[in-house]
């Protein structure tokens, strides 16, 4: 028997769409039936993945929008319920980081990396939150970092606002579970992203980095998808309030 996760009928925003593990991910939500709303303050970006998505004849629409803005947020929800008629799936995966020692950081650097990593995924699940109560189903994924958990270097800000979304997740999760909505999180290791090279330069390169991870490769953008998507999924039914660590090994639950 084969065992496939089938979205059709089902509708998905992710936001960060336009680039690395966002594109990745509405890609596969798109082939595997769901329409996506790729929602990103870089229009070009999510206009990108949209016609990588339709060439392959998927369903997908660009949404501009920033994810601190409340108002920009409620407007990316209406039009997805206009172009595709509702919102089932959110995947909360834009976010921020200054890479700076956090002597150099300064005010605007911690409201910036906060702003866009936690308080942007509040913002999101906020405006999705009354359409998902509606339908008494909704399935919210967040992307956090082994910066939150295990802390690392360069990255502080942004290390503790990806803490904040693990706070945010699982209270979330306690709160909704009764609407039908599940909400879980993916926690990936050193993933190779347009965004994530500057980090990787910063730590010393690929190959240094690959001593830390038991399965040496880093990841891939792919990697995160397939987690992404099992959360997303009826496969995940009796899961909520979860962190799922996708790093090789890197990190590993008590
Ligand atoms: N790549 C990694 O190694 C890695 C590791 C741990 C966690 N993560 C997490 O995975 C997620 C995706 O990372 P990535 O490496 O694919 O990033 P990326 O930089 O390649 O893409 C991020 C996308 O988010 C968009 N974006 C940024 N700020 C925005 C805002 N205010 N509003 C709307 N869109 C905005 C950008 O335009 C871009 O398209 C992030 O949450 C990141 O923290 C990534």
């Amino acid at each position: 028997m084969t065992v496939q996760i089938d979205l059709t009928g089902r509708v998905a925003m992710v936001t960060g769409g336009g680039s690395g593990i966002g594109r990745e991910t509405s890609r596969l939500l798109a082939r595997s039936g769901a329409a996506v709303g790729v929602a990103d303050r870089d229009t070009a970006a999510a206009q990108g993945t949209v016609e990588l998505i339709t060439a392959a004849g998927g369903t997908a629409v660009a949404l501009r929008v920033d994810v601190r803005d409340p108002a920009a947020a409620a407007a990316a929800v209406a039009d997805t319920l206009a172009h595709l008629g509702r919102l089932d799936i959110l995947v909360n995966n834009a976010a921020a980081w200054t890479i700076k020692l956090f002597k150099d950081l300064t005010l605007a650097d911690y409201e910036h990396d906060i702003g866009v990593s936690l308080i942007g995924a509040m913002v999101m699940t906020r405006a999705a939150y009354d359409v998902m109560r509606e339908q008494g189903d909704g399935r919210v994924v967040n992307l956090i970092s082994d910066s939150g958990r295990v802390g690392e270097p360069f990255m502080v800000a942004y290390g503790a606002a990806k803490a904040g979304v693990i706070g945010f997740t699982k209270g979330f999760a306690k709160e909704a579970a009764r609407y039908g909505i599940r909400c879980n999180a993916v926690s990936p290791g050193t993933t190779k992203t347009p965004g994530a090279q500057p980090v990787i330069d910063k730590w010393g390169g690929e190959e240094k980095l690959l001593a830390a991870y038991p399965i040496r490769r880093l990841g891939e953008p792919a990697d995160q998808a397939n987690a992404i998507l099992f959360l997303c999924s009826d496969m995940s039914s009796w899961v909520t309030g979860q962190i799922l660590s996708v790093s090789g090994g890197y990190t590993m639950a008590d």
